[in-house]
């Protein structure tokens, strides 16, 4: 079904166009598949776009893509009512931020975790098929765990065991993911394995594809770039908050003045200029001078803002384009839906394999009987 441009509206003409495609957006057809997605937390950073958004665009033409927002495993770590309550307003950010970076709505489908309940059944089945111990030597949980300040639940230990639920659901070969989703895709691979070797062939074993910049340091230069650590840039940030952000940036401790010698190695400005700049050229000649003290951070920070702008603005008008009110959550309903059907027939075929519809059908079969 091809995307529904809401009624007559002024505003949403530039979006009407954009979204005025051929490819029908639940259209699974020869092309191999692809998903990945983020948690309806807040709004995606630069870190994102190196370890993943940049991916997904330029895989969006090869690959049947599909994005979830996966408000499920977001109950993992935050689940209070005004949380949950968020979830419309940031699912819909999410999806503005992917479609500034290149999405073409015409062409990927979105989805809404909550809306595919099934996908909870496909987790459930594959439950018996990771063990604890397996889930336990999982790094990242514990990190988890540990910055929501919470004790492990059981569903954060599942937290993988349904992203496998996610990814095998449409049956997706390829999962773009920055370098903290690596493990979850390597528990995907064995459920799918196990699962194939146990019931029958059903699964692809996805294959993880890495960013550009697996992981980008934040702002501070401590830690990765991530919302909840204050050290980020967000996509979709205003030119005068993106200034604000750079000029505030951590550079090295140790350089006092500008003609001091200043260390690029470490330094987040440098990584920033590496992972964003187009002008090797120009970002060579700072570094250098950077080394012998005959530039400032001033200036260096100057022309990283310039860089990002030059990413930023244009996203920032392709964002305005499909802010219309409701073309997004059109999208959403839409995608969820065609998610769903997808699910569906993923679980008839894994209901088969494992035995269930035999069960089932001879169940109903002696049942019938009787009357
Ligand atoms: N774990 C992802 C995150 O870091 C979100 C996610 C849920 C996901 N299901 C997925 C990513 C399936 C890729 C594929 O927020």
């Amino acid at each position: 079904m091809p995307v529904a441009v809401p009624a007559a509206n002024s505003d949403s003409d530039v979006s009407a166009k954009l979204l005025d495609d051929e490819v029908p957006t639940s259209a699974r057809g020869a092309r191999p598949r692809l998903l990945t997605g983020d948690r309806p937390t807040g709004p995606l950073h630069l870190g994102h776009l190196v370890g993943t958004l940049r991916n997904r665009v330029r895989l969006q033409h090869d690959y049947d893509s599909t994005f979830i927002i996966a408000d499920f495993h977001m109950l993992t770590t935050r689940n209070a009512p005004e949380q949950i309550a968020e979830i419309d307003a940031n699912a819909r950010g999410l999806v503005l931020d992917a479609l500034s970076a290149g999405l073409d709505p015409a062409r990927v489908t979105f989805y809404l975790q909550s809306l595919v309940p099934e996908v909870m059944e496909l987790a459930g089945l594959f439950q018996s098929l990771v063990t604890v111990n397996r889930l336990e030597r999982i790094p990242s949980l514990k990190d988890m765990a540990r910055d929501s300040g919470q004790e492990m639940s059981f569903a954060l230990l599942g937290y993988p065991v349904l992203q496998a639920a996610d990814i095998l659901a449409v049956r997706a070969e390829a999962v773009p993911v920055g370098k903290d989703n690596y493990a979850y895709v390597e528990v995907t691979r064995e459920v799918a394995r196990r699962f194939n070797a146990r019931y029958g062939e059903v699964f692809p074993e996805p294959e993880t594809i890495a960013g550009d910049v697996p992981t980008l340091v934040g702002t501070d230069g401590q830690r990765k770039m991530s919302k909840s650590l204050g050290n980020a840039i967000a996509l979709g940030d205003p030119a005068p908050v993106v200034r604000k952000k750079v000029m505030g940036m951590y550079t090295d401790p140790n350089r006092l003045t500008a003609d001091t010698p200043g260390r690029v190695e470490g330094n987040p400005v440098f990584a920033y200029l590496d992972a964003f700049g187009a002008d090797a050229a120009t970002i060579d000649d700072l570094k250098a001078r950077y080394r012998t003290g005959a530039v400032g951070d001033v200036e260096v920070k100057a022309y990283l803002v310039e860089v990002l702008e030059s990413i930023l603005g244009p996203m920032r008008e392709r964002r305005e384009a499909f802010a219309a009110p409701g073309l997004v959550e059109a999208l959403i309903e839409q995608g969820s839906a065609s998610a769903r059907e997808e699910t569906q027939e993923t679980l008839r075929r894994v209901r088969s394999a494992m035995g269930f519809t035999g069960v089932h059908r001879r169940l109903a079969r002696r049942a019938a009987r009787t009357r």
